[in-house]
């Protein structure tokens, strides 16, 4: 058969594909804005065929109908990440959450969770049969490797983004043709306080470093600031539409990079049709595995290598919860230590951790004494290093557990720093 014959044999429809999935199995379905929602909801409307079966899931952004009540019987949903869409079946004990680090996702694939399906969507084939990962690569593309059945939603409308992010037609076994929009994620909205914590972040980057960017209004907010430096490079878990923007006002040219000198390098893209535009067929951009992108052996390669995340509270020893506030599961770890570890690990690199001072409207300040009863802590005080809030920079390590206390309740919003130096004199037995 040529190539035309081998993928015209394997097109079904979605519901004819989500009949190849049977009760028990496993199934890993693609990664955030990649999420293929048309065999997704086959699938579910499918449900009565099915008695447990386990959906392995990280960013979700459709609705995850099969977490909602009364699919517990059919499905199973085992969170590795938990965004908005599925805390509430977390916490409500309708779903699981398994801790992981984003970079040995695809190592569980191989090992201690194995998979029987792969929902994936694609782009179209190019002339020698190689589908694109498109939006989502990061464990996407490996557990499409080890999975016993693979079902792809293959897309005209999904770009078709460069690097090791390719699948061949003959290592799918099922083809649904869909020509929807690929997911968006708007930007966010950007306030005074965002801005403020974006000036700090950005006074800490130098001219040649190169950026990891989390999600969210913090990271948008330092792409702001960074408007008159030069050659700055990209070496993320994901990026979004803002650094299309740095891109074209020529700041980030990549041309400092010690590795993929001249590329974006990135496992996942989260944005608007305008950054989908910028990829497709670029070759500025190389999307690879996330076990290669997040691994800190590779991150640390980068000179001036810069990571930015954001967390939920830190007490007043530098450790940092971002993942969730007492056991109440608000996210997970993603990539966030694996950037700390590997731009810590890199000679002239800078880890940061930037958050507003505080949260739910100003009532609770996110500098803390101690963790909130049972949060887990995400970056440990041995990793922590830059910690900034609208209120200035904490740099911690190499300070004493009394100094880095100092550092932390001089960017703590002024309405809680009386409450944490009493603390602080109470726990040192000294003066502030
Ligand atoms: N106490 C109580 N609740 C808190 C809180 C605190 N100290 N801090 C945050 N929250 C609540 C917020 O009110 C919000 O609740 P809501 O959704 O019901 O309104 C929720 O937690 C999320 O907080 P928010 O500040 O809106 O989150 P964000 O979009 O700025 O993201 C993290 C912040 C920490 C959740 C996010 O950066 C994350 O998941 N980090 C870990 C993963 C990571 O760093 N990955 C690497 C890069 S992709």
């Amino acid at each position: 058969m040529n190539l035309e014959q081998i993928y015209k044999s394997k097109v079904v429809t979605a519901a004819q594909a989500v009949g190849k999935i049977k009760s028990g199995n496993r199934i890993v379905a693609g990664h955030a804005c990649g999420e293929p929602t048309e065999v997704i909801a086959a699938m579910v409307a499918n449900c009565e065929a099915y008695e447990n079966v386990e959906i392995v899931h990280m960013v979700a952004m459709s609705s995850s109908e099969y977490a909602k009540p009364g699919m517990e019987v059919h499905f199973r949903h085992n969170s590795l990440f938990v965004g908005g869409n599925t805390r509430e079946a977390v916490s409500s004990g309708r779903a699981d959450f398994t801790p992981c680090y984003f970079s040995e996702v695809p190592s569980l694939f191989k090992g201690n969770l194995p998979v029987d399906v792969a929902l994936i969507q694609v782009s179209t084939p190019d002339e020698h049969g190689y589908c694109s990962f498109g939006v989502s690569n990061d464990y996407t593309k490996p557990a499409a490797e080890c999975a016993k059945l693979v079902i792809a939603e293959v897309n005209n409308r999904m770009p078709r983004t460069m690097g090791d992010s390719f699948i061949h037609v003959s290592e799918i076994d099922y083809i649904v043709e869909v020509s929807h929009q690929i997911i968006e994620l708007q930007p966010p909205k950007i306030g005074d306080v965002e801005k403020a914590i974006g000036q700090h972040c950005a006074s800490l980057i130098e001219d040649g470093s190169t950026l990891q960017l989390g999600i969210g209004a913090i990271p948008d907010a330092v792409l702001l600031f960074l408007r008159d430096k030069k050659d700055l490079g990209i070496h993320s878990e994901m990026i979004s539409d803002g650094v299309v923007e740095l891109v074209e006002a020529g700041v980030v040219t990549n041309k400092a990079k010690t590795i993929h000198p001249g590329k974006i390098v990135v496992t996942f893209l989260m944005g608007t049709q305008r950054l989908y535009d910028f990829v497709n067929n670029n070759p500025m951009v190389e999307m690879y595995p996330v076990d290669y992108v997040n691994d800190p052996t590779v991150i640390m390669k980068n000179s001036k290598m810069i990571s930015i995340n954001s967390c939920v509270q830190v007490d007043l020893m530098g450790q940092v919860a971002s993942e969730s506030v007492g056991l109440k599961q608000i996210s997970g770890v993603g990539g966030q230590v694996d950037f700390v570890r590997g731009s810590n690990m890199c000679e002239d690199g800078k880890s940061i951790m930037a958050m507003a001072s505080t949260a739910a409207k100003g009532t609770i300040s996110k500098i803390v004494p101690l963790l909130a009863e049972g949060s887990a802590v995400t970056t440990g005080r041995n990793d922590v290093n830059y910690v900034v809030t609208e209120y200035g920079i904490a740099q911690l390590k190499g300070k004493s557990l009394k100094d880095r206390a100092r550092a932390l309740i001089n960017i703590a919003h002024p309405n809680f720093k009386n409450e944490l130096i009493r603390e602080f004199q109470k726990r040192f037995s000294c003066e502030f």
